[in-house]
């Protein structure tokens, strides 16, 4: 009688493998070295791992090195002409260039600094590891994010866990966080004075991160770390820069879990993510 962690294990990989359906990546799926199904537990699970099981192969050396810092000139040149952000927002935020994710999340406190305090449960700051190359930006707690302080753990968290699974990484490999930290009310999105007041701290996490690739997940993402209000589908897709980053903004997952078609552009888009980051994209039709 299989134990319930392996039906839950089964149950995930069945639901990893609906959403490969989804996005046309049988082929890919199942030729694919990084993600392997085994019946049997591989030499270095643990004796509690469950025996049907992804054996991972090591991430390619690329994917975990710590990018060097992007020099000036390299800052300077964008891949897209672009408004230039107010030096205001940037000369508070950009003081410290060496700090740390923990001394920003010091720094944060038990923030008071907009409305948003007086209803959140808990501050979600971010998550994941401080030497990603990738970082992914949505735009605030929702119900789930406030009550665990930890970003995109609910419906459209776990898309986007598959969604990262997919390009061959794990939640552990890339930092996920948000331009507001505390949760708007009823999940509105956030106001003006709101993403004003918290979007220096998503700043200085970039700036602590130096990603390699940031992809903005949605328009607020998008249209804070670019100061527009354009509309994404202006730009989904797109590589553009911000300050010397490399930045992509693709549709929120929230939105795919509206509009599954999406999932489709979603993946092409991630593909090229995975491009710029070193990691084997197999070219698929996708349906
Ligand atoms: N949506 C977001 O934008 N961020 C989260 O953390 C969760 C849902």
């Amino acid at each position: 009688m299989p134990e319930s962690a392996d039906i839950a294990h089964s149950e995930k990989l069945k639901q990893r493998l609906r959403f490969y359906e989804d996005l046309g990546l049988a082929p890919f799926y199942r030729d694919r070295g990084r993600l392997r199904l085994s019946q049997s537990p591989s030499p270095a699970s643990s004796p509690g791992r469950p025996s049907l099981s992804i054996e991972e192969t090591p991430l390619p050396k690329s994917a975990l090195q710590t990018p060097a810092v992007a020099s000036p000139a390299a800052r300077a040149k964008a891949f897209l002409p672009l408004t230039p952000l107010p030096p205001s927002l940037f000369e508070a935020a950009y003081k410290n260039q060496s700090e740390t994710l923990l001394q920003i999340r010091d720094d944060l406190g038990e923030c008071t600094r907009c409305k948003l305090h007086t209803t959140r449960n808990k501050i979600v700051f971010g998550d994941g590891s401080p030497r990603a190359q990738l970082v992914f930006v949505g735009e605030g707690p929702g119900a789930d994010e406030d009550a665990q302080g930890l970003p995109f753990v609910g419906r459209a968290g776990k898309l986007l866990t598959q969604m990262i699974e997919a390009m061959g990484l794990e939640r552990r490999d890339v930092y996920i966080c948000n331009v507001v930290k505390c949760r708007p009310p009823g999940n509105r999105q956030p106001e003006g004075d709101e993403v004003e007041a918290c979007s220096p701290f998503l700043f200085r996490q970039l700036d602590s991160l130096k990603p390699k690739v940031i992809v903005c997940l949605g328009a607020t993402a998008f249209q804070t770390l670019l100061q527009s209000n354009r509309s994404i589908s202006h730009f989904r897709g797109q590589w553009l820069d911000f300050r010397g980053y490399k930045m992509l903004p693709t549709y929120h997952p929230a939105y795919l879990l509206r509009n599954p078609a999406a999932k489709a552009d979603v993946w092409k888009d991630l593909q090229k993510v995975m491009a710029e980051l070193g990691l084997e994209v197999k070219k698929t039709k996708a349906k």
